[in-house]
């Protein structure tokens, strides 16, 4: 929590706009970046500050968004939707936030408003402004920022002694006023008394025929009241996205952050251009990431471990040391020292134990794999149990499904399934059985016997009769 002096903060923010130049069916502030929804991006900020309330004002599939944000904001700080039926622009939004919404926002109240599409904002960027509007005792604080390609933005139009006077909106503007380098973020600190009189005096009178909440600074500036323009120091935290090439741009911008803050707690990459972490993601000191990794939802991963080159990760929690190359796997738990890959696809519920290792071209699916148990190559592994140790040969095929029903194959510890072998379920093969290359596995193997042919035929106590017979130094065949 960051401090700030006297008075109760609220905040409304604005994400009732269809954003059409996303062209999108998903309401624009519902686009993620780095695995989050946008709008999240912005109330994670904002949480971080000691607010009394905050209001967020939804139109355009308004169901969706409310439902995203009660989902997954953690907040203590009350939250309240308030609908914009109609969208008539930014200031008809902030005017239904201030009065549609049962919070009593006192007049006494600073209002920060914001709006749902500037997602890269810090919450310290926002506890200056407010404390900055709060010194000089403004009217209204607007975040400033110059930039290089100011297209778009409205521009902060400052009188001869340098004071905020008005903005003007890109359509509305004049060449010289379209000159103007220092651009409006839409990111401001209002006194709440002074804001709700200022808003009832817009009118629709410019090029798009809608509620600028902009042209509320010109009316305080005329009224007489202090509007100052705080200048954020990194620009792109105030980039505000509209279609998908600043949705691409904001993104960039936000995994560089977080890969930075993950490389500062002790995570290498080798390319940090090239590695993808959610926000939602944990990762241990002296992880190694090797080029295209994507690592997302809830990815946990441990100390030492290596993942990369070309692994995707979601939901997936991998223990410490292990190691991972072109891997996909999801909702998927990987043991201590595991190693895994190339070329592997861990399907929801595999569960990998310590020192496991699951090799070239296998698939699992809701299958534990024992501790030290391998699966080398080109398999099949779903709804089945592997036993410490265990070696599954090449090729060897859990056939679970019977067209109706799936069913379970059960492998003991230390059991050796030979190449290609199919193991049709429901079947157990007992702890130290042997299966002969090619079978076709549709009954019980008893612990320590031998299974070949098609369909596979039973001897008992064969692993015990060779252990002998190799002591005997006799032939095994
Ligand atoms: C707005 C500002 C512009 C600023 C820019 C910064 C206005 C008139 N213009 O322009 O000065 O430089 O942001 O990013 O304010 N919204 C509603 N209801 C509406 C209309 C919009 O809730 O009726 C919401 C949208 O969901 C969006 C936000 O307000 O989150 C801003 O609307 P948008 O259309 O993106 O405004 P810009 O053209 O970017
Ligand atoms: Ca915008």
């Amino acid at each position: 929590m960051t401090d700030l002096p006297y008075r109760p903060l609220a905040a409304v923010v604005l994400a009732a706009g269809e954003g059409t130049r996303m062209r999108s069916k998903t309401p624009k502030v519902l686009h993620p970046l780095c695995g989050r929804p946008m709008i999240l991006h912005v109330l994670d900020r904002l949480i971080e500050l000691p607010l009394a309330r905050i209001v967020v004002v939804v139109g355009h599939g308004a169901e969706r968004v409310t439902k995203t944000v009660q989902e997954q904001l953690a907040t203590d700080i009350p939250v309240e939707f308030v609908e914009q039926r109609l969208q008539r622009g930014t200031g008809d939004a902030a005017s239904v936030g201030l009065t549609g919404s049962g919070f009593d926002l006192d007049a006494e109240d600073d209002v920060l408003v914001l709006t749902g599409d500037t997602p890269l904002l810090r919450a310290e960027t926002l506890a200056v402004l407010a404390t900055e509007h709060r010194l000089v005792d403004a009217a209204a604080t607007i975040l400033t920022a110059d930039l290089d390609e100011p297209t778009g933005y409205g521009r902060i139009v400052r009188d001869a002694r340098g004071a905020v006077e008005r903005i003007v909106e890109q359509g509305d503007a004049n060449d010289a006023e379209l000159e103007i380098t220092e651009v409006n973020s839409s990111i401001y600190c209002f006194r709440r008394g002074l804001l709700a009189p200022a808003l009832r005096r817009l009118d629709p009178e410019n090029a798009q025929g809608e509620y600028y909440l902009t042209d509320v600074i010109g009316v305080l500036r005329a009224a007489g009241h202090v509007v100052v323009g705080s200048h954020a120091d990194d620009p792109t935290e105030t980039l505000g996205v509209n279609d998908r090439d600043q949705l691409a741009a904001a993104e960039a911008v936000l995994r560089r952050r977080i890969n930075r803050a993950w490389m500062r707690a002790g995570v290498s990459m080798s390319d940090p251009e090239r590695t993808y972490i959610d926000a939602s993601v944990e990762l241990e000191p002296d992880v190694s990431l090797l080029p295209d990794t994507m690592l997302e939802g809830r990815t946990v991963v441990g100390a030492g471990s290596v993942i990369g080159p070309s692994c995707q990760l979601v939901d997936t929690i991998v223990g410490e040391q292990a190691t991972l190359r072109q891997t996909v796997a999801r909702e998927t738990e990987i043991g201590d020292g595991a190693t895994i890959g190339p070329f592997v696809s861990l399907r929801p519920g595999t569960r990998i134990a310590a020192d496991a290792h699951v090799g070239t071209f296998v698939e699992t699916k809701n299958a534990d794999i024992g501790e030290g148990a391998k699966v080398p190559h080109l398999a099949y592994v779903g709804d089945a149990e592997i036993g410490p140790d265990a070696n599954i040969g090449a090729g060897t095929i859990t056939a679970n499904y019977d067209g109706r029903r799936k069913n379970r194959t059960k492998i003991g510890r230390d059991a050796r399934i030979g190449s290609n072998t199919v193991l049709v379920a429901p079947v157990e093969v007992g702890d130290g059985a042997v299966t002969g290359a090619g079978a076709v596995v549709s009954r019980d193997v008893p612990p320590g016997a031998l299974a070949k042919g098609v369909p596979a035929r039973i001897e008992e106590g064969w692993v015990e009769a060779r252990r002998r017979a190799e002591e005997d130094g006799g032939d095994t065949s």
